[in-house]
Formats: C-alpha cells, sequence, structure tokens
C-alpha cells in the first residue's frame, strides 16, 4: 500500500509517498528556516504562512518523484499533534481535503512517535519492547515502547528542550541558528573537559532540565567578558570570549548534554528491562551523540538504533510509515481530525 505522509508540525513543510511502511518512494522537504535566522527561533506566524504559500507544491513534488499516481494512494497520514497550532492545521486542512477529494482513508499520527518510527525506515529495525529517546528543539522525551500504539512516557523536560539548549547557547556564543550543526562543528576542535558543566539533577531521575546549563553558560560567558556572571539577557551580541574558548565551551556543553541523555536513556532501559533503545529527532543528527550512544549501549549489553541522518529531522516519510503501521491495526481518523496539542 501507498500512503501519502504530511508534515507540518513545525518551520517544515514535508510531504513523502512511503510503500507498506518501508520503502520510501519520494521525500521532500521544504525549510522556512532561514526566514527565521534573524530571530534566533522560529517564528509560528511566519512558519504557517510559509507553509500556505508551499504545500501544494511540496506534496506535488512527492506524487511526482515517487513515480505513482495520485489514484494509487490508498492512505493520507499527517501530522496532528503536537506542535504549532498554524502550522498544524496547514497540514490537516490541506490532507482533509485531498482525502475527501479522493475518497481515500485518513489517519492523524502523533509527530514524536513518528520520530520513533524513522528508525524503522532504516537497514536494521529494532525489536519490541525498547525505550525511545526523542530528543529535538521542542521535545525531550524518554518512552516506553510495547507496539507502534502502546507508547508511554516515562520522563520529559521539565523546562527547555535539548536542541532548544543547543540554540540558547549558541545564541549566547554569537552563532548562527540553528545551534546544534554549529555547536556540533565546532566542538570537534575544542575540548569537552575544560569547562565543568553540568545538567541539573530532577526528582523523577528520567526527567530532564536543561535551563540550568544553559544560564551556566551564559554566566561563564559573561564572566570572561565583563567579570561578573549578572545580566542574564540571551540577547545576540558577539561572545567576547577567544575563538578556542567558544570551541571548548561548544565542546564542554555538547558533552554535558551528551552525557545525560545518555546516562538517563541507560538508566530507564535498566529500569524497564529492555533490550534496545531508539534514539530520533534533530538532536540524534548529532555524530558525537549517536558514536557515544552506540558505544555506551554495547558496553551495557543494548542495540541502540538511530534514523539515517536525514531523517532525524523533521520528515513526512517517517508519517507516512507510522500512519501504515497504525493503519493495518485498524486507527482511521475522520473528516472532523483537528490539532491536538497535548
Ligand atoms: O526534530 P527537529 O528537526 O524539529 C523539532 O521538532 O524541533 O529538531 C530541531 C532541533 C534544533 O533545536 C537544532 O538545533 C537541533 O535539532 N539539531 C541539533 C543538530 N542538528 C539539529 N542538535 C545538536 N546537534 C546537531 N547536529
Ligand atoms: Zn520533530
Amino acid at each position: 500500500m501507498y500512503v501519502l505522509g504530511i508534515e507540518t508540525s513545525c518551520d517544515e513543510t514535508a510531504a513523502s509517498v512511503v510503500k507498506d511502511g518501508r520503502r520510501i518512494c519520494s521525500n521532500i522537504v521544504s525549510s522556512s528556516l532561514d526566514f527565521h535566522k534573524k530571530y534566533g527561533g522560529v517564528v509560528p506566524e511566519i512558519a504557517s504562512r510559509m507553509q500556505l504559500e508551499v504545500i501544494t507544491e511540496v506534496v506535488d513534488s512527492a506524487l511526482g518523484a515517487s513515480g505513482i499516481k495520485i489514484k494509487d494512494i490508498g492512505l493520507i497520514s499527517v501530522t496532528n499533534s503536537p506542535g504549532l497550532l498554524g502550522s498544524l492545521l496547514v497540514g490537516i486542512s490541506f490532507a482533509k481535503a485531498l482525502a475527501f477529494s479522493l475518497g481515500v482513508p485518513l489517519l492523524g499520527v502523533n509527530h514524536l512517535y513518528s520520530h520513533i518510527y524513522a528508525s524503522f525506515l532504516n537497514k536494521k529495525t529494532p525489536s519490541f519492547p525498547f525505550v525511545a529517546l526523542i530528543v529535538s528543539g521542542g521535545h525531550t522525551s524518554l518512552f516506553f515502547v510495547e507496539d507502534f500504539d502502546k507508547i508511554k512516557l516515562v520522563g520529559s523536560t521539565l523546562d527547555d528542550a535539548c536542541g532548544e539548549a543547543f540554540d540558547k547557547v549558541a545564541k549566547v556564543l554569537g552563532l548562527s541558528y540553528p545551534g546544534g550543526p554549529v555547536i556540533e562543528e565546532l566542538a570537534k576542535k575544542g575540548s569537552p573537559r575544560t569547562i565543568k558543566f553540568s545538567c541539573s539533577n530532577t526528582n523523577n531521575p528520567l526527567d530532564f532540565s536543561f535551563s540550568g546549563i544553559k544560564t551556566a553558560v551564559l554566566y561563564y560567558v559573561n564572566r570572561q567578558t565583563t567579570g561578573r556572571p549578572e545580566n542574564a539577557a540571551f540577547r545576540r551580541r558577539p561572545a567576547k570570549c577567544s575563538s578556542r574558548q567558544i570551541k571548548d565551551i561548544c565542546a564542554s556543553f555538547q558533552q554535558a548534554a551528551i552525557d545525560t541523555l545518555i546516562n538517563k536513556s541507560l538508566s530507564c532501559a535498566k529500569s524497564k528491562r529492555v533490550k534496545a533503545i531508539v534514539v530520533g529527532g534533530g538532536v540524534a543528527a548529532n555524530s558525537s551523540l549517536k558514536e557515544e550512544f552506540i558505544r555506551r549501549s554495547q558496553e551495557n549489553g543494548l542495540k541502540c538504533y538511530f534514523p539515517p541522518k536525514e531523517l532525524c529531522m523533521d520528515n513526512a516519510a517517517m508519517v507516512a510509515g507510522l500512519g501504515y503501521q497504525l493503519f493495518k491495526k485498524g486507527y482511521r481518523s475522520d473528516i472532523s481530525l483537528n490539532a491536538d496539542l497535548n
């Protein structure tokens, strides 16, 4: 069965055709990132307006590149939760109209669960049950996964998401948005143990907190610049740190974030007695995170699965794939499908 996936939960407009939940026939992603750069983060109104402008072309391209005819589509799967309200509504409205006009079934899927599904689009796929860490610009969550429709949240961030912390640290250092890829590159040239950054503890050991470490970086930079840590404004300004210091800050911050993500995932896997960990979301594109995750999982007798890099970021192939699996289990949405922000 060919499934058309549509994803518009944040700044991307994506469409993809996937056969039987496994074979990606096309995968088109259009991003409005360049329009958000000067604001240092995604501006919801800009995102949804751009999505409205490009969605028809993106879906057309995905259908064209797939080599199949529109009448061969057996299901339309669309992200309906969680995400930016205006952005979600663009994808949902488009999907509903197309499904209605073609007379094909429609299914709304959860964005975070679809990030978990991205690892099922790889050559080697995980077996249930497993623990999943979804780490992106909007979320940092640990799930216990027993099936595609049996996913339980066991921990999440109490404040900033991990990707958001990368973005904010980059802003403090005067680097560009999004911060993750820039910090990853600079971290390669820095020393990860020069500065002692660490993430705050949480009452539930499986929850996360990234707001403290972000402030610690700001204070550290302020101290280098003015001799005083105060002035906690996260405004963009060139950090007066040397380029050596910036590389060390990036490496030390990144290492602290990686240590926390891995330690908590491993202890979650241990407490749930599973044999595998699945990682997904934008931050999973970080190659140091991937290397260390795989190494430490192996040391602990666990298998570790990452999606291919291009499927770590938001895309519609994961939406089509998850939609197929849930459709097979009997799940359907109807024309009343709406955005769900929870
Ligand atoms: O999953 P995603 O594309 O969108 C959301 O659903 O949020 O994730 C975007 C986030 C951004 O915060 C970005 O800085 C982060 O993923 N990111 C990275 C890397 N590439 C993207 N973080 C660390 N290292 C990277 N290489
Ligand atoms: Zn995402």
